[in-house]
C-alpha cells in the first residue's frame, strides 16, 4: 500500500491549479443515465472515485469514452469524458461495486426515471457514520415508486413511470436531493423538493440537466420546482470547480505560511470557510484566475466553528480546519453537526503533540507552539488531507499510510504541492 512522506518545515509559495469537483463530477456522470445520447463533461477530475463511478456505469451498460491528452495539455487540468447510455442494459447495481462507493447508490433514481424498475445493492455503513438511506426513500415513494429491501437491495418498481409530487425533506441531504431532482426530471408532472440541499454541486448538476433539456428552477435555494419532461438529450457540460480541493489547500497555506495563487477557484462557492482564514489571520484576495492565500509573519490565531449544510462552513473542510487550530495561538472549539463519527482524524492528530478533547460533537483544540513529525493512519477521505496539513507543518518526517483514501478525492495531491516547494513524496509499496 502507498504511502506519503513529507519532511515538514517548507513554506508553500507559487500555484495550485484546482480540479473540477469530486461531489459534482459523480452525479454529473450518473445522469448520463436519463438519455440515450451522449453526456460530455469537461474538467472532470482524475480520481479513484470517478474510476470506480466508470465501472458500475459500464456495468448498466453506458459506453465511456476519454479524450486523449492534447498536446501542450497540463495532466494537473481535467480530463474530457464522454458517456452514451443508449440502451441499459442491467438494471442492478450488485453490491459489490455499490458498497465501494456510497454515492453510486444514487443511480437508483436515474434507473428508476428512465427504465422504471430497478435493483440496487444499500451502500452500507461507512467510517464516518451510519449514513442511512431513508431520505432517498421516502421521496422516491413520494414521486409513486414501489419500494422493497430484499437480501440487502433495494427493489424499486414505477409500472407506467414516477409521477411528480411536492417532497418535503425533514433533513437536508445532498444526495437525496440530487437523486430526487434527478428521478423528477422525467416524471409526470410537476415535484417540488422542500428542504432542498443547496450546495454548489447541486446548482451544477442542475445546470447539466437543463443542458439536456429538464425544466428545474430553484437550484441554489431550498425549494427546487421541476416540470417532467418525456425525454432527455445529450449535452456538453464543464464540471465546477472543487471548493473542498479549494479550501483544502488555502488551510495548507495559511499552516505553512507563503504565497499561493489556487488557480481557477471561485470564492463565492466557499464564503464561509474564507471568511474563517482571514479571521484567523489569513490574507485571501480573489482575482481574475482564482485565489490568493498569504501568511507571511503574523502567526494563526484561534476561532470556533460549527459545520452546516451549505453555505455554513462545510463538513467536508472540517478535519482541515482542526489540523490547522493545533498551531493557532489559544483555544477553538470545532463543532461537527453532520456526521456522528467525523472526528477519527482526532486520535491521529494527537499523534503529532495536538492537544484535543472530545465531548460530544465538539472538539476543543489548545494550539501548540510546535508539531512533530510522526507516523499516522488516514481514516477517511478528508481526515487523510488534515493529517497532511499537520504533516507540513510539523518537525521532521511524517509518513501518512493508507493513502488509498486520498487518491479517492484529491488529483495528484503531492506533485501538487511540491511544485510549491512542500518535500512531499509517495513511497510506493
Ligand atoms: C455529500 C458529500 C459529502 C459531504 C456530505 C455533506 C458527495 C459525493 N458527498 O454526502 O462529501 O460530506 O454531502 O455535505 O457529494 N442522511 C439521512 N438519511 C438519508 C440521507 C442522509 O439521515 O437518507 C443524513 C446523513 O447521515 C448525514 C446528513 O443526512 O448525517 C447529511 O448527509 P448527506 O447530505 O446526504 O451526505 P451525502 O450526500 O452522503
Amino acid at each position: 500500500m502507498d504511502k506519503i512522506r513529507i519532511i515538514g518545515g517548507n513554506r508553500l509559495n507559487g500555484v495550485i491549479p484546482i480540479s473540477g469537483a469530486k461531489n459534482a463530477a459523480l452525479p454529473l456522470m450518473i445522469a448520463s443515465l436519463l438519455t440515450d445520447e451522449t453526456l460530455t463533461l469537461e474538467n472532470v477530475p482524475r480520481l479513484a472515485d470517478v474510476r470506480q463511478l466508470t465501472n458500475i456505469l459500464v456495468n448498466h451498460g453506458v459506453d465511456y469514452g476519454v479524450n486523449g491528452k492534447r498536446i501542450g495539455e497540463d495532466l494537473l487540468t481535467g480530463q474530457t469524458i464522454s458517456l452514451t447510455a443508449r440502451s441499459i442494459t442491467d438494471t442492478t447495481a450488485p453490491y459489490e461495486l455499490v458498497s465501494t462507493m456510497r454515492a453510486s447508490f444514487w443511480v437508483i433514481g436515474p434507473l428508476l426515471a428512465r427504465m422504471h424498475a430497478c435493483k440496487v445493492s444499500l451502500p452500507g455503513g461507512c467510517a464516518i457514520g451510519t449514513r442511512p438511506v431513508d431520505l432517498f426513500l421516502m421521496g422516491l415513494e413520494r414521486l409513486g415508486a414501489q419500494l422493497d429491501v430484499e437480501g440487502g437491495y433495494v427493489v424499486a418498481k414505477a409500472p407506467g413511470g414516477l409521477v411528480g409530487n411536492r417532497v418535503v425533506f425533514p433533513k437536508v441531504s445532498v444526495g437525496a436531493t440530487h437523486v430526487i431532482m434527478m428521478a423528477a426530471t422525467l416524471a409526470k408532472g410537476q415535484t417540488v423538493i422542500e428542504n432542498a440541499a443547496r450546495e454548489p454541486e447541486i446548482v451544477d448538476l442542475a445546470k447539466c440537466l437543463i443542458a439536456m433539456g429538464a425544466h428545474i428552477q430553484g437550484a441554489g435555494t431550498s425549494t427546487i420546482t421541476i416540470d417532467g419532461v418525456d425525454r432527455l438529450r445529450g449535452a456538453r457540460h464543464r464540471v465546477v470547480a472543487d471548493r473542498i480541493e479549494t479550501g483544502t489547500y488555502a488551510m495548507a497555506v495559511a499552516m505553512t505560511g507563503g504565497d499561493v495563487l489556487l488557480e481557477g477557484a471561485e470564492g463565492s462557492l466557499l464564503e464561509n470557510p474564507l471568511d474563517v482564514l482571514r479571521q484567523v489571520g489569513a490574507e485571501i484576495t480573489e482575482t481574475n484566475s482564482g485565489i490568493r492565500v498569504r501568511r507571511n509573519g503574523h502567526g494563526i490565531v484561534a476561532a470556533d466553528v460549527t459545520t452546516d449544510p451549505f453555505p455554513g462552513f462545510p463538513t467536508d473542510l472540517q478535519a482541515q480546519f482542526m489540523a490547522l487550530m493545533t498551531r493557532a495561538k489559544g483555544t477553538s472549539h470545532i463543532t461537527e453537526t453532520i456526521f456522528e463519527n467525523r472526528f477519527m482524524h482526532v486520535a491521529e492528530l494527537a499523534r503529532f503533540g495536538a492537544r484535543i478533547s472530545l465531548s460530544g460533537q465538539v472538539a476543543t483544540v489548545e494550539g501548540v507552539e510546535s508539531l512533530k513529525g510522526a507516523p499516522v493512519m488516514a481514516t477517511d477521505l478528508r481526515a487523510s488531507v488534515s493529517l497532511v496539513i499537520a504533516g507540513l507543518a510539523a518537525e521532521g518526517e511524517t509518513t501518512v499510510n493508507r493513502v488509498y483514501h486520498l487518491d479517492r478525492g484529491f488529483e495528484r495531491l503531492e506533485e501538487k504541492i511540491s511544485r510549491c516547494g512542500a518535500d512531499i513524496s509517495r513511497i510506493s509499496g
